[in-house]
């Protein structure tokens, strides 16, 4: 099978800025409470008339753009996300409408919360695989600000809004990302009830035990792709994680001996944007020069299902 790498990244946030000062005014909580205990300072959510459909398509134009490549050429499309703004049509399909993609491709939503972009980096690599075009458009996007529980004090002051896009390109003789998935079904750590499920469509979760599978999950992931390809720490350019809190991350990166200046994170502005989070970093990462063409990076994430993943991802 032939190997995908990443050609170009886009990214688009909602405008509204929302401080933890602004949620002083609105829950029972504190700048300092949060900043301590998760890293989060603002985080985006949309507000009056502006929708995640745009924001996305948005991350997805700028990711073609920097790729160089044109919308004829893209021949599958997948977008990650829990919070799509329509069933149906797909995130995906409104998408393909607004950026002009071909019509004889597959495009589609993937539901694997926070892992999901690496859940469609992997699917998109066997899509492209059978396909006679060698580009593909993988999206993280979410609208978490419309799933928010405002009574609960411990989830509200987490997620954000926004999309990450990357352009892949496959080709022969290109290495695998080499994607390390799981799932282990779980309804009581973490849950968002779907419209027809009989109770309200909030995120819940029971945050100490998620922090607890997260930070075993992260490390065992980075083991499981440095094995697989048979790279060490120092072969790796970046260590990407899923931005959940920032504490999770620092755990991680400690208990793994990764040289600190080869992690990043955005949490602070963004909080936590589940399926959105990794190609957010991966484009902020990208802008500022850190990574481009050879880099490798290792991105791990987690989230609710549960599900983790790792892939070991190199840029064209
Ligand atoms: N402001 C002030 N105090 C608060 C707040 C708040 N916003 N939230 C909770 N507290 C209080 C609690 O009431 C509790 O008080 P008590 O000791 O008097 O009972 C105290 O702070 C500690 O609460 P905990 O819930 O134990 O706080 P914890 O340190 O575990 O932090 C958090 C909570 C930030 C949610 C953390 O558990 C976490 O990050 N968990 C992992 C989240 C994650 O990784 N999610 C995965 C992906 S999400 C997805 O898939 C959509």
């Amino acid at each position: 099978m032939n190997g995908i790498k990443i050609r170009g990244t886009g990214r688009d946030v909602p405008k509204k800025l929302v401080t933890n000062r602004d949620l002083e005014k609105m829950v029972d909580t504190s700048d300092e409470w949060i900043t301590a205990r998760t890293g989060i300072q603002t985080r985006h959510h949309c507000g009056e008339g502006e929708r995640i459909s745009a924001v996305t398509a948005e991350a997805a134009h700028r990711a073609l753009e920097d790729a160089g490549v044109s919308p004829e050429e893209i021949g599958a499309c997948i977008v990650a996300t829990v919070t799509p703004e329509t069933l149906v049509p797909s995130a995906a399909c409104t998408i393909q409408r607004a950026l002009g993609l071909p019509r004889d491709i597959p495009c589609f939503d993937l539901n694997a919360a926070c892992t999901g972009f690496l859940f469609a980096l992997h699917t998109m690599e066997c899509l492209l695989n059978a396909s006679p075009r060698k580009f593909g458009l993988v999206v993280g996007a979410e609208n978490l600000s419309r799933v928010i529980n405002w009574a609960d004090r411990g989830t509200c002051i987490l997620f954000g809004d926004g999309a990450g896009a990357a352009v892949v390109e496959c080709r022969e003789g290109w290495p695998s990302v080499s994607a390390v998935l799981g799932c282990h079904g779980n309804d009581e750590l973490l849950r968002l009830p779907g419209p027809e499920a009989g109770e309200p469509s909030y995120v819940s979760m029971e945050g100490t035990r998620v922090f607890k599978f997260a930070v075993e999950a992260v490390p065992w992931c980075v083991d499981q792709v440095l094995k697989k390809t048979g790279r060490t720490v120092e072969d790796v350019d970046f260590f990407v994680f899923h931005q959940a809190n920032a504490r999770i991350i620092d755990l991680a990166v400690r208990k793994y001996h990764i040289p600190p200046e080869k992690t990043y994170k955005n949490i602070a502005e963004y909080g936590n944007t589940s399926a959105a989070s990794i190609p957010l970093v991966l484009s902020e990462l990208r802008e500022q020069g850190k990574i481009g063409p050879g880099s490798r990076v290792l991105a791990v994430g987690f989230g609710g299902g549960l599900t983790w993943g790792g892939c070991l991802i190199e840029f064209a």
